[in-house]
């Protein structure tokens, strides 16, 4: 960035931000062009003051849908609508809705890390957690479609944390290499160049508090969070040690992340 200077550097970033962004959201842009105003206004309602039975999001998520970095909340600024539906129906799933899952079987069993239990028992498409399944429970399908059309439509801006090289390095590794003699696929692959999120189903790493990345692989590791099609994300939480975890918050906590909605 100290390279490119003045004023024709800085139009240039915005220039090559913008260019970036249309790539990324590709053919699925979110609803920012054609704002259902109606759904906007009564999501922001919901938002800010809460209803009896739901706790107002800003209380935990930020006034603008920032997330809060201190504690690891998430940021839904600017996450696709169709995600943010989906992970509201899934914290609001049944956990007595028990399903046996068997773990995958491992191709290598010598080249199998850890981690694998015998036998997990939960429930598919569940997100379990104590703050957002009752507030999941308690949200119509209209709240929840009015709350997505808010949230997805909200800017956000994050710049990236220094960390240390090591770390830098090792995430880069995992996110841009992954694991092929795990055959565990990189990051990227999924989840796009630096984390920047695909379309409706790869959501951004890049902008996410670093506790939350690694609550969610933990989550993920317990079962706690079985939600993900074709357990994609699950396949890879399970080839992640200790060590990786902290290495890939701080790689995309290291990255700048923007969602424009101008
Ligand atoms: C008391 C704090 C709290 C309140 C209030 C709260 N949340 Fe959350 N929310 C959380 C936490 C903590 C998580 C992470 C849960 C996990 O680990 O799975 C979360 C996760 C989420 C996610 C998943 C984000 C992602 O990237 O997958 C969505 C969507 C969400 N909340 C929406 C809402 C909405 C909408 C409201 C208001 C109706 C709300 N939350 C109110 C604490 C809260
Ligand atoms: C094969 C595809 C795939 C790969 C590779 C992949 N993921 Fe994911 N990941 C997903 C999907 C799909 C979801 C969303 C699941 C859902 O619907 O809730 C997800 C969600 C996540 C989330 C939760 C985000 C949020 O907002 O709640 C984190 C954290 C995450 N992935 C981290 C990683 C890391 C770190 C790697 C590399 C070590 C990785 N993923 C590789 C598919 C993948």
């Amino acid at each position: 960035m100290n390279m490119i200077n003045g004023r024709s550097g800085h139009r240039l970033m915005l220039a090559l931000t913008a260019l970036t962004s249309l790539l990324i959201a590709g053919c699925d842009l979110p609803a920012s062009k054609a704002i259902d105003q109606a759904a906007f206004d009564a999501g922001e309602q919901l938002a800010i003051n809460g209803r009896e039975g739901v706790i107002a999001c800003t209380a935990c998520h930020g006034a603008n849908g920032e997330g809060n970095w201190d504690t690891g909340f998430p940021r839904l600024a600017g996450l696709h609508p169709t995600y943010l539906v989906k992970q509201l129906n899934d914290f609001a799933g049944d956990p007595l809705d028990i399903g046996v899952d068997l773990e995958p079987i491992a191709r290598d069993y010598v080249k199998t890390p850890r981690i694998y239990k015998d036998l997990t028992i939960y429930s598919p498409g569940i997100r379990t957690d104590a703050m957002m399944n009752d507030i999941g429970a308690a949200l119509t399908a209209e709240e929840k479609n009015n709350l997505a059309v808010y949230y997805s439509n909200l800017a956000f801006e994050t710049s990236p944390i220094p960390a240390d090289f090591q770390s830098l390095e090792r995430g880069l590794d995992l996110a841009q290499r992954g694991k092929p003699e795990y055959m565990m696929p990189r990051c990227d692959a999924c989840h796009a160049a630096k984390g920047q999120g695909f379309g409706a189903l790869f959501p951004p790493l890049a902008g996410q508090p670093p506790q939350y990345i690694i609550s969610q692989i933990n989550k993920w590791q317990s079962g706690e969070r079985n939600n993900d099609n074709l357990s994609m994300m699950k396949n890879v939480a399970t080839q992640l040690t200790a060590g990786d975890k902290i290495n890939i918050a701080k790689y995309y906590a290291n990255q700048s992340y923007r969602v424009n909605m101008e």
